[in-house]
């Protein structure tokens, strides 16, 4: 790759418009972030006609401010996983971007840039990831486990066969009338709770890597059907616990049993402080260095999606680079090793 490779980032695939200028896979130049969370809290959740509606809306602004006039090499957009209309908006917006620039264009999984936003650090790329790993990226759509030999080459171990945790903390937050997002509100109502009040379930599921969060939630809402006078700050406390406790311990447990040293978590639900604080005792405890991505890097941007097309670059060679400008959105994208 020439000296000062610029790629610019593209992320559209839920409810935040990105884009992001990344030099050299080192040096963050921008990351402008329009986060649609105003136009969806009165539902409690993402809505995707709101959300495709809103991308279209920001996209050019967006990516305009994020360049700023600067040139580039590479443009890179979330191909998937994600909602079709806000993929299709930056699809489009790469393409067009790629074409009138002439330059290459590349569809990058949303999963990968969640766990490569493990290595920024105060806007830069600073912290490499070790390898072998075991990655837990968890957020509002997604909950998976992932062996991860080196760049670009995966073993899914496990997926959410329902709801994903961030979900979890979003439909619990709304059944307790708090606010969208759940998590952070959710989080902040626990500080005030017994974590013992109420025993969710911790559906552990053994045998297998995947997860299961629908069945907390469930409990959560007949708890609050039989009971009158709940304390909010207690069953915050107790489904927080149970949450957290349940992905810590499969996520240890694949280590273990995968025999790696490391482990980097990422997405929405890793700004969590319990699951940070409870993830790096317990590692600590068995010899596991435990990276969590940094908080402001932890929910939707695009640095992390122009970090994973860098990545994807520098291991993969820049046979990935396509000239073909019409790379297709698959919203059930799955992750898969990198080819030569
Ligand atoms: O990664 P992200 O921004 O978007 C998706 O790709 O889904 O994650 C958003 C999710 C939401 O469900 C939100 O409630 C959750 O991350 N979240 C948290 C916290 N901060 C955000 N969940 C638990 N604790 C938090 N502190
Ligand atoms: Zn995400």
């Amino acid at each position: 790759m020439k000296k000062d490779f610029a790629i610019l980032g593209i992320e559209s695939t839920c409810d935040e418009t990105s884009a992001a200028l990344l030099v050299d896979g080192k040096k963050l130049v921008s990351n402008v972030i329009y986060s649609q969370i105003e136009e969806h809290k009165k539902y409690h959740g993402v809505v995707p006609e709101l959300a495709s509606r809103a991308h279209a809306a920001k996209i050019a602004a967006v990516i305009d401010e994020a360049l700023n006039g600067r040139d580039i090499d590479c443009v890179a957009f979330a191909r998937g996983p994600g909602l079709p209309g806000g993929l299709m908006v930056g699809r489009v917006a790469a393409q067009t971007l790629a074409n009138f620039k002439k330059v290459p264009i590349l569809g990058i999984n949303h999963l990968e840039g969640h766990l490569f936003a493990c290595e920024f650090e105060d806007g830069e790329v600073k912290n490499p990831l070790s390898f072998p790993l075991v990655a837990l990226v968890v957020s509002g759509g997604h909950t998976e486990l992932w062996y991860v030999k080196n760049y670009g080459q995966y073993k899914v171990l496990g997926r959410t066969r329902d709801d994903a945790a961030g979900e979890a903390f979003d439909k619990v937050a709304k059944l307790l009338g708090l606010a969208y997002p759940g998590g952070p509100q959710v989080s902040a109502q626990a500080l005030k709770g017994r974590r013992d009040a109420v025993d969710f379930p911790r559906p552990l599921l053994p045998g297998t890597w995947d997860f299961s969060f629908s069945g907390i939630k469930t409990a959560v809402s007949y708890y609050l059907r039989d009971h009158k006078d709940v304390s909010v700050p207690d069953v915050c406390a107790s489904f927080e616990q149970a949450v957290c406790e349940t992905l810590v311990k499969k996520t240890l447990l694949a280590a273990q049993k995968y025999k790696v040293k490391h482990v980097a978590v990422g997405g929405g639900v890793a700004a969590n402080s319990l699951l940070r604080e409870m993830m790096s005792a317990e590692g600590q405890k068995l010899g596991i260095e435990v990276r969590f991505v940094p908080r402001k890097m932890s929910s939707d941007n695009a640095a992390m999606i122009a970090l994973a097309a860098y990545k994807l670059l520098q291991h993969a060679g820049e046979g990935a680079l396509q000239k073909k400008w019409n790379i297709n959105i698959n919203p059930n994208l799955k992750v898969k090793n990198w080819g030569k």
